[in-house]
């Protein structure tokens, strides 16, 4: 049955009733949600102090839920001791014999509550714990920056039952504040399941999420199958007493939370560009969308890989062969939805290269627009670098990848015929394969120069706020340029492991660009390096690479390197930290005395036990003992 999807609450926690004109995105209405309070625990309400903002990360769409909703909420109250002897509670009548999906959204909005581990709390649904240590900073990353969490429940029987949903302190990381925070809550109706007796006591599950794919890795993420009988047990045992003609059990399970998306890869590299263009309808599918709902099935929640503005991907199967393959579904609602699906299908499909994500086929019949990948499976090269617990990647390895993404956006500028400008240049366009091959995707804004002696091609801005090139949004003139400013943020992402714009830093570190220039300048870079590659990088190495991103992201569009020098350059890089690791000369060097100044680099100050510090020709410099910890 195809799940039909229906709002039975959408509550504005805290806040006053916002009306359909109040959504400026979608007309829903958002209610009070003091009248489904239970008992006469209120809390406490409160609304945003006014010097934050509310900011929706990047991979996180502003229409989820508006503004106002996020910046009011309800908390336990001031008083630790009344907070550890009560839920607060809201009972929210629902129908038994179906799907819902439960959306609590959150955000941070006063001072002092900032940091980790300032609130920490459990989130009950119908008495079963769907979430403990539940922390807003830890999932939002900062005060002022709004999430949301997803779980599915399943209600059995019929008639009438409540949903009961609670919040209690969770004290077992040592919260300072023992409180519990709700910005606004949602209840979807999803699908009937189905005309099933008491046979249908384990209802299908969707499989155990990754615990890799949970990004903020906390824990809870996914109650497994084995949470599922004391679940049933527990729910059939209060439900009994209160429900005379009806019988409910409910069956709690969180979705995967992910922001990510996947797409694929197995298709061969074809290395010379005279191959690069082939004829669409041999090599671009038109699927059926019956095909693509047997491969997704029926687009599972299980199945979804990330979700985002244009819409939902999902991993997916194709003719049961075994082979994954990452099904795009653009959102109806999107706007730009139909012009970005025609430019992608049209682009892609006739660039086949290792470095490019491929296009496989494309779905578009009953007003659906899907777009079908190969699959990649280490998802975006973003998530490898920070805001998930996934591990660091090795320098190496990153300047691998830096090679492959240059390599790929090189192809797009000197294609065969016309020259692509990619114009979305971001760490969550560049994904990675099973074999850690970077691939660029995401063409959706990608512009194709039908007349390569024109060196721009003058349009509307669009990208990606801390990727823009300055010259493009003065001018509005896009050129193969605008792509090198985007990628040299991407090389700094890299050596920094942090976002192109955190606008919970101080004014001048809240551009990444801004910030290592400036660093760089006054010879400080290695204090803004990843702690994680402290020691690894050789110091040659690092100057070639800090110098090209440097150069890529100058302001004037005349001042960067081309493509084909940025790559030429990240080899370059390459060799020199392959040199230094192969000659133990770099560890030799590290703790020579005959340091030249422009091999100073500066490592970062994280541990300062591990460092030492001598002048040279009046520059600080601090050496690290873990430099090269092998030729020791
Ligand atoms: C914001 O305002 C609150 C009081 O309204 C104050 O306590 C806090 O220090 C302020 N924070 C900043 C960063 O200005
Ligand atoms: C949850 O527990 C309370 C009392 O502890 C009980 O009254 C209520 O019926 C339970 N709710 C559900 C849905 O099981
Ligand atoms: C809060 O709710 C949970 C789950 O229903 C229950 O185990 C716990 O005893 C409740 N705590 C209080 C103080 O009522
Ligand atoms: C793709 O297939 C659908 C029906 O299966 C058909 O209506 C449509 O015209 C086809 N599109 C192309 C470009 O062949
Ligand atoms: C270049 O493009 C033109 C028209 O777009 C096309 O006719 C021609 O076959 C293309 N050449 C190559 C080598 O792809």
């Amino acid at each position: 049955s195809v799940s039909k999807q229906c709002t039975m609450y959408r509550l504005n926690v805290g806040g006053m009733t916002i009306s359909p004109q109040g959504d400026s995105m979608f007309y829903r209405s958002w209610e009070n949600d003091s009248p489904y309070i239970y008992g006469s625990a209120f809390g406490v309400t409160f609304s945003k102090n006014s010097n934050v903002t509310i900011t929706y990360p990047s991979t996180m769409p502003n229409y989820i839920a508006p503004a106002d909703v996020y910046g009011t909420a309800r908390s336990m109250g001031p008083i630790a001791q009344i907070n550890l002897h009560y839920n607060l509670t809201w009972i929210l009548p629902v129908d038994a014999g179906f799907y819902y999906l439960l959306r609590f959204h959150f955000c941070e909005i006063q001072y002092p509550i900032t940091k980790v581990n300032q609130r920490s709390f459990f989130i009950y649904i119908n008495n079963q714990t769907v979430q403990e240590q539940m922390d807003v900073i830890v999932w939002s990353g900062g005060i002022g920056i709004t999430t949301y969490t997803d779980y599915v429940i399943v209600t059995v029987g019929s008639g009438q039952m409540d949903l009961w949903v609670a919040l209690h302190p969770d004290l077992s990381s040592g919260p300072e504040y023992y409180d519990a925070i709700l910005n606004g809550l949602e209840v979807f109706k999803l699908q009937d399941i189905g005309k099933k007796s008491l046979a249908g006591l384990n209802p299908p599950l969707p499989p155990q999420p990754k615990s890799d794919v949970n990004p903020k890795g906390v824990s809870g993420g996914g109650k497994s199958k084995g949470a599922v009988p004391a679940s049933i047990r527990g729910a059939m045992g209060s439900t009994a007493t209160m429900l005379i003609a009806c019988f409910s059990v409910c069956i709690i399970c969180r979705l995967k939370k992910v922001a990510k998306h996947s797409f694929m890869t197995d298709k061969k590299c074809m290395t010379y560009r005279t191959e690069f263009y082939h004829s669409p309808s041999n090599l671009c599918r038109n699927f059926t969308f019956d095909e693509i709902q047997v491969a997704t099935r029926n687009f599972d929640e299980s199945l979804l890989l990330g979700r985002g503005g244009f819409g939902d991907v999902y991993r997916g199967e194709i003719d049961n062969n075994g082979e994954n393959v990452a099904i795009k579904r653009s959102n109806p609602l999107s706007v730009q939805g139909v012009h970005e699906f025609q430019t992608e299908i049209e682009l892609l499909s006739k660039l086949r290269y290792c470095h490019l994500v491929s296009l496989i086929g494309y779905c578009k019949e009953k007003n659906e627009m899907i777009l079908v990948y190969e699959y990649m499976a280490q998802g975006t090269l973003r998530e490898h670098l920070y805001n998930s617990n996934k591990p660091s990647l090795p320098w190496k390895q990153r300047l691998k990848i830096c090679i492959g993404a240059a390599r790929g956006l090189h192809y797009l500028h000197m294609g065969a015929n016309q020259t692509i400008i990619h114009r979305d240049v971001k760490t969550a366009n560049i994904l990675l394969d099973d074999k850690w091959v970077a691939k660029v995707s995401d063409f959706g804004l990608s512009k194709a120069n039908p007349d390569i002696d024109s060196t721009h091609v003058s349009t509307v801005v669009k990208g990606t706020f801390g990727y823009l090139d300055p010259e493009y949004y003065r001018r509005k003139q896009l050129t193969q340029k605008s792509d090198v400013y985007s990628f040299g943020v991407v090389l700094f992402e890299i050596l920094c492991a942090r976002p192109a714009v955190n606008i919970e830093l101080p004014e001048e570190q809240a551009s990444l660009r801004d910030w290592a220039l400036s660093c760089q300048k006054k010879g400080m870079l290695g204090k803004i390096i990843d702690p994680h590659l402290h020691g690894e990088i050789s110091p040659p190495c690092l100057r070639m690479f800090a110098d090209c991103a440097k150069q890529c992201v100058a302001d004037r569009s005349i001042d960067r390197p081309l493509m084909s020098d940025v790559l030429w350059s990240l080899e370059a890089a390459l060799k020199l930290q392959e040199n230094a690791e192969n000659n133990k000369k770099f560890s030799e060097a590290t703790t020579s005395s005959k340091r030249t100044p422009d091999l100073i680099t500066i490592m970062g100050t994280d541990k300062p036990s591990t460092y030492s510090t001598m002048s040279i020709t009046g520059q600080k410099i601090i050496f690290s003992d873990m430099m090269h910890p092998q030729g020791r």
